[in-house]
């Protein structure tokens, strides 16, 4: 038997035959409607795209169809403050492996204060480093939940989990998901990073226009534009912003 078998998401697609619209959100998304079969994989899997392109839309229903719950935080947590999630995770397919999570957590950046609060009213700061994650820092909690919370055979869903951490933390954060992985981890993660996305036993997929389609990381704009941004500081500038006098005491 493949070992892929045994790992917790295999696949996702669109049950197109009970979508009752394509002219409603979220079957409006180019993302959406020609979401055919994404397979994951066993380790990383990451969505990437423009802004608007439907990623966390589909993180989202990923997690609700999943069991977790679609403001942030484990099976445990059961608070709901709005309703907001969309209705595709009734539409979507998707096949598990064999193997249950032993344990799994959807990160929805925006909602991370109450995934703190929800912490503190649970009384289980234990397993978050001991220290109510309201006292720390963004970026301090969010490290603390990676580090402390995630463990082997988990199942994670992170939106954007870069916008809490500093460029060391990422490149931080990259060996701690490796190391999880090895512990036979399972990551779905939204990133506009070009640090993240460089883990290399993953798969990128770029939602677009056009839809869905694998992409090797050196092919995607987040590697290119900061690549090309960063080797070339003065210059890009002055293509973006002009010379002007405003400038000119520096
Ligand atoms: N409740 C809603 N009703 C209608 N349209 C929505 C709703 N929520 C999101 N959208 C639209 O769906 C599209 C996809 O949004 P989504 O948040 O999934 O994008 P994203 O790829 O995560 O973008 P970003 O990189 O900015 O986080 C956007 O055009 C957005 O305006
Ligand atoms: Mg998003």
């Amino acid at each position: 038997m493949s070992s892929v078998l045994f790992q917790m998401l295999r696949s996702v697609s669109l049950k197109r035959e009970t979508v009752p619209s394509f002219t409603e959100y979220p079957f409006t998304i180019p993302a959406v409607r020609h979401l055919d079969e994404i397979e994951f994989h066993a380790g990383v899997t990451f969505f990437v795209g423009e802004n608007g392109t439907g990623k966390s839309t589909l993180l989202e229903a990923l997690a609700v169809a999943a069991g977790l719950n679609a403001e942030g935080g484990s099976r445990n947590f059961l608070f709901h403050t709005r309703e907001t999630h969309s209705p595709l995770h009734r539409h979507l397919r998707v096949v598990r492996g064999a193997k249950r999570p032993r344990d799994s957590y959807f990160m929805r950046a925006e909602c991370f204060y109450n995934v703190a609060t929800e912490i503190d009213n649970l009384d289980v700061a234990d397993a978050y480093g001991n220290r109510s994650l309201h006292e720390q820092s963004h970026g301090e909690s969010f490290w603390t939940l990676l580090s402390e919370r995630f463990g082997g055979g988990g199942l994670y869903l992170l939106d954007e989990p870069e916008a809490a951490l500093s460029p060391s933390r990422q490149l931080s954060a990259l060996a701690l998901v490796h190391r999880l992985v090895r512990e036979k981890a399972q990551f779905v993660i939204a990133t506009h990073s070009p640090i993240l996305m460089a883990y290399p036993n993953a798969f990128i997929y770029l939602l677009s226009e056009d839809g869905i389609r694998r992409v090797a990381y050196r092919e995607t704009e987040h590697y290119q534009v900061t690549r090309d941004f960063l080797n070339h500081v003065d210059a890009s500038l002055d293509a973006l912003l002009g010379k002007d006098d405003l400038f000119e005491d520096e």
